[in-house]
C-alpha cells in the first residue's frame, strides 16, 4: 500500500475516487459520463447546489457569507482579492508569513499600497510573526492561515476591527474555526477539497461593491454570487469530486471529527520528530502546522540513506519543498493515521541505525 505525503494534489479518500470513476462512467445513473452532461442540465445543477449547500454547512456560514467555485487556483485570488476590495489610494495589510503570502502582497501591490504589517522572513519563516499591529484605516487584513512550505499555521485567527481576508488553501475543513470571522476566505481545492482545477472562495457579500475601479466581469466577485458559480462553464468534473469529498467529510462527523484525527496524526509524527534524535523540526513549536510537518536530518548527508527506508515502505511525497529542502509529511485530512505510523517506524528504523 502506498502511503501519500503528496503537498498537493495529494490524498483523497479512496471511496472518492471510487464514486469519481463511476461518475465518469455512468454519472447518477443517467447513463452518460459526468464529463459530458451540459453544466446546465437538472442533474449538474444538482450538483453545484449540493456542493455549495454542504459548504455552508460544514462551515456553519450565516446567511452573508457566499459560497463560490470559481477557477484559476488560489494564485487568481491573489489579485482578484484586491481587484475588487482596493482602490489605488487605499492601503491593504498583509502578514507576510512564507512564499504564498509573499506571492500575494506582489499581486496586490498592482492595485493599490500594501502595508506589510508583520514578516517572518528573517528567521526562513520558521514562526508566525506575534507582535505587529493593523491600522484600522487598512482597507482589510490578509492572512494565509497555513504555510504549506514552511510548516507553520496561524493556531490563534487574529482578530481585526477591518475586514479579514484569508489563504486557507492548505488548512481548509481542517480544523474548527469561526469562518465567518472571514470576509473573504479562499482556497485551491487540490489539498483537502478535491481536484486541482476549482477554487473555493466565500465571500461576506457586504464587504463588496466599496471600490470605484471598474472590474471585469469575471473578475468580480458579484457576477458569480449572481450567477451560482454558473456565468460561465463551471470546471464539472472537479465540482463533482469537491461534492463527493465534502459528503465524505459529513459522513465522518464533519470538521470537528476530522480535527480530532489530525491533531492525533500531527501529535504522533511530531512525538518522534521530538523525541528521536535524528531528527529536528523546522518550525517553532507553538506555531506548528497540523497539516504540512517539517523536518531535517541532524546530518542532512544520509537525507538519501533516510529516503531509501522510506521506499522501501512505500512512503511518496516527503521531500521538502524545493526552496527549503530536507522533508515535509504533508497529513491531509485524507491521510489515514495507519500511515503516519508506516511514517513513525521508517523514523524510528532510521533513528535505530543513524540516531
Ligand atoms: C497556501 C497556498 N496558497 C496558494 C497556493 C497556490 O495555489 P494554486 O496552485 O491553486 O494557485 C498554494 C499551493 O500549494 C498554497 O499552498
Amino acid at each position: 500500500m502506498i502511503h501519500n505525503f503528496n503537498a498537493g494534489p495529494s490524498i483523497l479518500p479512496k471511496e472518492v475516487f471510487q464514486q469519481a470513476a463511476e461518475g465518469v462512467l455512468n454519472f447518477n445513473n443517467t447513463g452518460l459520463s459526468v464529463l459530458e452532461v451540459g453544466h446546465r442540465t437538472s442533474s449538474f445543477q444538482q450538483v453545484m447546489d449540493e456542493v455549495m449547500a454542504l459548504t455552508k454547512e460544514l462551515m456553519q456560514l450565516d446567511a452573508d457569507h457566499e459560497v463560490m467555485f470559481l477557477q484559476g487556483g488560489a494564485s487568481m485570488q491573489f489579485m482578484q482579492v484586491p481587484f475588487n476590495m482596493l482602490d489605488e489610494n487605499d492601503t491593504a495589510a498583509y502578514a507576510d508569513t512564507g512564499v504564498w503570502s509573499s506571492k500575494a502582497i506582489k499581486e496586490a501591490k498592482l492595485f493599490g499600497d500594501v502595508d506589510v504589517v508583520c514578516t517572518g522572513k528573517e528567521n526562513n519563516y520558521s514562526s508566525i510573526p506575534k507582535d505587529f499591529a493593523v491600522s484600522n484605516d487598512a482597507k482589510y487584513f490578509h492572512i494565509t492561515t497555513n504555510n504549506t512550505i514552511y510548516g507553520t499555521q496561524w493556531s490563534k485567527i487574529p482578530s481585526t476591527s477591518i475586514p479579514l481576508v484569508a489563504d486557507m488553501s492548505s488548512d481548509i475543513f481542517s480544523r474548527v474555526i469561526d469562518f465567518n470571522a472571514f470576509d473573504i476566505l479562499y482556497a485551491g481545492a487540490q489539498k483537502n477539497m478535491g481536484p486541482a482545477g476549482v477554487t473555493l472562495v466565500v465571500v461576506n457579500k457586504n464587504v463588496l461593491g466599496k471600490v470605484s475601479r471598474k472590474i471585469p466581469t469575471m473578475l468580480d466577485y458579484r457576477t458569480h454570487i449572481k450567477e451560482g458559480s454558473m456565468f460561465n462553464t463551471p470546471p464539472v468534473f472537479a465540482v463533482y469530486v469537491s461534492l463527493l469529498t465534502l459528503r465524505w467529510l459529513k459522513s465522518i462527523g464533519g470538521i470537528a471529527a476530522v480535527e480530532k484525527m489530525n491533531d492525533a496524526k500531527a501529535a504522533l509524527l511530531y512525538n518522534e520528530i521530538d523525541n528521536n534524535p535524528a531528527f529536528v523540526g523546522t518550525a517553532a513549536k507553538e506555531d506548528r502546522s497540523k497539516m504540512n510537518v517539517c523536518f531535517v536530518l541532524k546530518n542532512p548527508e544520509l537525507d538519501q540513506a533516510f529516503l531509501q527506508i522510506t521506499k522501501e515502505k512505500e512512503i511518496i511525497g516527503i521531500k521538502g519543498h524545493r526552496l527549503v529542502g530536507g522533508f515535509r509529511a504533508s497529513i491531509y485530512n485524507a491521510l489515514p493515521i495507519s500511515s503516519v505510523e508506516v511514517l513513525v517506524s521508517a523514523m524510528k528504523e532510521f533513528g535505530q541505525k543513524h540516531g
